[in-house]
């Protein structure tokens, strides 16, 4: 049984459906946490805030949110619904599989829309409620990509390491107001993600994993609970990759 440290805390988490997002809202649950997910789509939503741990005689309330993270209108929407969010997740990503030449305006748009403008768009919206409250964690689910760069990644490497500024910026905004804001950088995941690469690109990412294998959502989830609860630790980018940014 974990340990119940995040009794009474109200986390949310985007990109909470499935995947990534969807083990680190079910390890902050089973540290007591209150979990409201985010995400588009209705039906994946309600699957997955029914299937988070309730500890019993504890009265944890999870919730869920619909919308679209790239969308400033949706997060005006959610402050109104959830106002006091003490850890934030921007977990919400979409990836790209496209050399730059070919990838369409629309599609650049969307992806720094998702995966930059999310999370600025959240830290915003919820970095007023964390300030008056004197605390704070903000976690983004960033990528090795950020690091390494990626042929057919170029837009996505960019949105995520746009996150990298952003939270080394935010750490000096606000982390007088015990807010700390922190990026993991995970390398490839088993989720639906990576289950959507074709065989060859599949076998290109485990040549270059040193490990030699794709990692588990829980091993990313670990890495947001540690996040969560270290109070000394900002402004840092953490990678679980399998050694994957280490090169190849
Ligand atoms: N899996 C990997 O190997 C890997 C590696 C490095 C980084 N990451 C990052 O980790 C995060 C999670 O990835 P994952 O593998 O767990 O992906 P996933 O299984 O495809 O889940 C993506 C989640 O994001 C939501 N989402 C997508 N676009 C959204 C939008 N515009 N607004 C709100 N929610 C949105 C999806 O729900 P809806 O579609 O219903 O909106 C879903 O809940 C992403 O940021 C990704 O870039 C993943």
């Amino acid at each position: 049984m974990p340990m119940l440290d995040l009794i009474g805390r109200s986390c949310l988490i985007t990109g909470g459906s499935k995947g990534i997002g969807l083990a680190i809202a079910t390890r902050f649950a089973s540290a007591g946490a209150n979990c409201t997910l985010v995400a588009r789509n209705l039906d994946p939503l309600r699957d997955a805030v029914s299937k988070l741990p309730r500890i019993k005689d504890l009265k944890q309330t999870h919730d869920i949110l619909s919308g679209d993270v790239g969308d400033l209108k949706f997060w005006e929407h959610a402050v109104e619904a959830k106002p006091d969010i003490s850890v934030l997740v921007n977990a919400a990503g979409q990836p790209q599989v496209s050399t730059l030449f070919s990838t369409k305006q629309g599609d650049i748009e969307r992806l720094v829309g998702v995966n930059l403008l999310g999370a600025i768009y959240g830290t915003k919206a919820y970095v007023k409620g964390m300030m008056r409250a004197r605390e704070g964690c903000i976690i983004n689910i960033s990528s090795a990509l950020a690091a390494t760069g990626g042929r057919g990644s170029a837009v996505y490497a960019a949105s995520k390491s746009g996150l990298d500024g952003f939270a080394k910026s935010m750490v000096k905004e606000v982390s007088r107001f015990n807010i700390r804001i922190n990026n993991i950088l995970p390398g490839y995941i088993e989720t639906d993600m990576t289950a959507a690469m074709s065989a060859a690109a599949r076998k290109e990412a485990l040549s270059k994993t040193p490990l030699g294998t794709f990692g588990d959502v829980n091993q990313v989830a670990d890495a947001a609970y540690f996040l969560a609860m270290n109070k000394y630790i900002t402004g840092t980018n953490l990678v679980i990759d399998g050694g994957y940014s280490v090169g190849h």
